[in-house]
Parts: C-alpha cells; structure tokens; sequence
C-alpha cells in the first residue's frame, strides 16, 4: 500500500496588510483589546479597489506555488480537493474555477470541502485515504479564504471581525512507496449539535427569497460566533484529536518535533500546547501575521514552517484543527 508524502508547499497572500490600528479607526476596537485576547497583531486583505480577487484567485496562486515547490505539472494533478468556506459563488464550488484557471486537464475530478478550520485535515484525510487505496496518485489540497468582504466592520461585529483574515496555501500530496515518511494517521470528528455556535446564516436555501432585505439589515449575513464557547471546546477538542493520533501511532508528545494547530487564536494555541506539555520550539504560530484564515490557516503555517527549515526529514510533524461545525481533528506526518 503506498503512502501518502508531501511532495510540495506554497501559499499566498493578498498585498493589503491591515493592523488593528487600521480596524480601530472604523470600529470600537483597540490594538491592546485584539493582541491581549487573540495574538493578533495584523492581517492581510484582498485589495477590492485596485486587485479584486476571490477565494479560488488566491487559492491558484498558491496551488501554482505548490506545484512549482513540487516540481509536478498540473497536467500529472489526477484529483483537486478544496476547502474554503468563503467559495466565489453559492454553486458550483471553487475547485472547478482552480481547475479551468490553472488549465488542469478537463476530466481530473474537483471535490469541494465545507469543513470551515478543519478542512484541511479532512481533506488531507481524503488524500491519503485515496492515494492509500491506489485511486490517485497526485493530489492537490488546497485551503484558501477570502473574509474581508463577509466581515461586519461595524461595532456590531467587532468580536468576529477583528480575528479573520484572507490567505491560501496549498499542498501537492502524492504515492510514494517510502515506508519511513508520509502520513501516518488522520483522526477527524464533527458535533452537529453546536452548529449554530459558529455560523453564518444567510443566504439559505431554507427561506424564500434565500436573502431577505431584513436579514441584510439584521447583519445576518454575517458570520455569527459564540466565542466563550468556541474557546472551551477548542481547547479540549484539539489536544483530545493528538493524544487521539499519537495513541494510533504509538507515539507520544515528546516524539513531536512540530505542532501546527489550527490558527485560530493565540491564546487557544497557547493552551493546545501547555495541555499537551510541548516546548516553546515544538510549536509553530504565525496567526500575529496573518489572523484566523480558516482552512488556509495550518497549510499556511506549515509551507511557512518549512521554508523557514523547521522540518527535516524524519521528524514528526503534527497537525490539529478545531471548527464551525464543530468539527476537529488531527493528523501525524512523518515528513
Ligand atoms: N474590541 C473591543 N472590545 C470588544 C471586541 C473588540 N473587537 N469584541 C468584543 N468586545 C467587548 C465585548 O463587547 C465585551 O464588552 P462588555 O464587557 O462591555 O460586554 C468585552 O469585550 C468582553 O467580551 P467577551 O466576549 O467576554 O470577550 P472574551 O474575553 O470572551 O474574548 C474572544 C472574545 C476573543 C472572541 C474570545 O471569546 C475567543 O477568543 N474565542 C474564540 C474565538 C475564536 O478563536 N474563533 C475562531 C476559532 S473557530 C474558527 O476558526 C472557525
């Protein structure tokens, strides 16, 4: 049975940078309030005056990367996988428009994800689950965002709006008959019941017309969060998903040389790591850059972790994420 590597990384970010001194001039925020509760310092935007761009423009810029770092051609791609929760259209999903802009033959299949933070763990389960039984060979595994445009700016939306930022990263999985490297295990999970706690409502398909001139007015259109309880269930959900994996693997956290947890906010990071007992240097965040990009956001820390060299062959990296949903779940990787 082949095992699943990382062949290539890439990411991409929009040019706007935005501080929260830049927030705190349309908004009742302060740069102290933002990094003393989340870490976050500053954020990228998609630039609408002068660079308009979607979710699935960032997500073919770092795919392009991924394949380059790679050194695959799109033409040896035989299955997309796409994760976002901020998809360009309401249908058909973003992995078509990655497809039809990159130029990836027509016949490779384009599966879309709605796994919000998760969505790259499900998917990089997905891939492995495909390339372990033989289906595919090289896939891609892209999670990109655009937030900037589905963010209450007002007072109203200052707890959401201040956490989220715009990015995509991409990963070129492929078979390898390597038995030392590759993915080890993926564990995923979902709570339907708390669906509500992290949620965008509007459009829906469940009301006629799916947008109402009230909901709008409501600012039901925007993404809802309970944050107290996000918090709670993130920080037991995502260490529960590595003792999980590294039970699987029969390992255990001292043999850990990277953690990327889902960068949803430091502090929630900063718990992950003292409830798994990891040092400072068995940990990676980049979430003061870059805010909360969903399900760009481990892809995204991990092409930066390994340009940066925080990996070598051999070493054991770990992935875990926690979501809307909710959803978690974590993955090992013997890179
Ligand atoms: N600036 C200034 N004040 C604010 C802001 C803001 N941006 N947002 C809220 N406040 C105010 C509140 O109105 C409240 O004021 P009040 O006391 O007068 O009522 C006060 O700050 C405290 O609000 P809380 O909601 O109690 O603040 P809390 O300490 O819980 O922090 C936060 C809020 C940062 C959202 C926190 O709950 C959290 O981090 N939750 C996890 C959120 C998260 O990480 N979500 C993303 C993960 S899931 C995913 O990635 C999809």
């Amino acid at each position: 049975m082949p095992n699943a590597v990382f062949l290539g990384l890439g990411h991409y970010l929009p040019e706007k940078v935005v501080s929260n001194n830049d927030l705190a001039k349309v908004m009742d925020t302060s740069d102290e309030w933002i990094q003393q509760r989340t870490g976050i310092q500053t954020r990228h935007y998609v630039d609408f005056d002068n660079n308009p761009m979607g979710a699935s423009d960032l997500a073919c810029k770092a795919a392009q990367r991924a394949l380059d770092n790679a050194n695959v051609a799109k033409e040896d791609i035989d299955l997309i996988i796409y994760a976002t929760l901020s998809p360009d259209r309401f249908f058909p999903g973003d992995a078509v428009f990655v497809q039809s802009k990159l130029d990836i033959p027509s016949g490779v299949p384009a599966l879309d994800i709605r796994n919000q933070c998760s969505g790259f763990i499900y998917g990089l389960n997905i891939a492995n689950a495909f390339i372990r039984g033989g289906q595919y060979e090289k896939i891609l595994l892209i999670g990109s965002e655009v937030h900037s445009t589905g963010l209450d700016f007002s007072d109203r939306g200052r707890d959401v709006a201040v956490i989220f930022g715009d990015g995509a990263a991409a990963a070129v999985l492929g078979a390898s008959d390597a038995t030392d490297r590759g993915v080890l295990t993926v564990n995923m999970h979902a709570d339907g019941r708390y669906a509500e706690e992290l949620h965008c409502p509007y459009p829906s398909s469940a009301e006629m017309p799916r947008l109402t001139p009230q909901a709008l007015e409501e600012g039901r259109h925007y993404p809802f969060m309970n944050g107290k309880n996000v918090f709670k269930h993130a920080v037991s959900k995502m260490p529960q998903a590595v003792q999980e994996a590294l039970a699987e693997a029969d390992l255990s956290t001292e043999d850990i040389k990277l953690l990327i947890p889902h960068q949803a906010n430091l502090r929630i990071a900063e718990m992950v790591q003292r409830k798994l007992r990891l040092k400072d240097e068995q940990v990676f965040n980049n979430i003061q850059k870059y805010g909360n990009t969903t399900a760009a956001s481990i892809p995204l820390a991990l092409s930066e972790a390994v340009e940066e060299g925080r990996l070598e062959s051999g070493d054991l990296l770990c992935l875990t994420a926690f979501g809307a949903g909710f959803t978690w779940g974590a993955a090992l990787i013997r890179w």
